[in-house]
């Protein structure tokens, strides 16, 4: 089996990721390249500081999945869902049942582990996005082990890793997932296989998460 890439804003003219469809092929391209064959795309949703076109979620996907067959990546469609003060209505889950979702970088929400709560109750696996981001957030948190123990999976970035931000998160053995994040760069799928090398520990961990997306879809 290839590997995964769970979080990415590649498609075009939908939020702040890849910017045309030229820039969204080189990049499937370039994670085709470094050994994945399955890439989750990811836009933003509720997020105050960016705009989505959810309009145009749907039919970007269908063009952007098509393509990426041609070139032998499976591409599934999700969403990064922002959980602030409102509690979001819709949710777009991946492979039928893993939600993403970030939270805002330097204030703790409210309410965050009732919000879990409520989307496990769902049958949502939810993803807390880039941890290492969250200024008001650390390992030893009791918040971090509290929803750990809800069932919340924990994933940072590959840009966290190579930083030292993620280290103490990678230390801690928090860590579910480790993903891109990529909003249009060829060079995060490379950088993201070096990482999973080297962290074989979470790679396994992966694997087992998102191994039965077959049967599900
Ligand atoms: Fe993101």
């Amino acid at each position: 089996m290839g590997l995964i890439e769970i979080h990415s804003h590649l498609l075009p003219f939908v939020d702040d990721g890849v910017q045309s469809k030229e820039q969204c092929l080189s990049v499937l391209g370039a994670y085709k390249q470094a050994g994945f064959d399955r890439v989750v795309v990811t836009p933003h949703l509720y997020n105050p500081y960016v705009s989505t076109r959810t309009a145009n979620i749907r039919l970007m996907y269908q063009w952007a999945a098509e393509e990426a067959a041609k070139m032998g990546l499976k591409l599934f469609l999700g969403s990064e869902i922002f959980i602030g003060s409102i509690h979001p209505e819709h949710i777009l889950p991946f492979m039928s049942r893993f939600a993403l979702v970030e939270l805002d970088y330097y204030t703790k929400p409210l309410f965050l582990e009732h919000y879990n709560y409520i989307l496990l109750k769902r049958g949502y696996h939810v993803i807390l996005a880039h941890v290492e981001r969250y200024q008001w957030f650390s390992p030893k948190d009791p918040l971090a082990k509290k929803i750990k123990e809800l069932g919340v999976h924990f994933q940072c970035n590959v840009d966290g890793v190579e930083s030292g931000a993620a280290a103490k998160w990678i230390n801690s053995g928090m860590i579910d997932v480790i993903a891109g994040d990529n909003h249009g760069n060829t060079g995060v799928p490379e950088k993201l296989a070096t990482l999973l090398r080297r962290y074989p520990d979470i790679s396994a961990k992966m694997n087992s998460l998102f191994i039965d997306d077959e049967r599900i879809q």
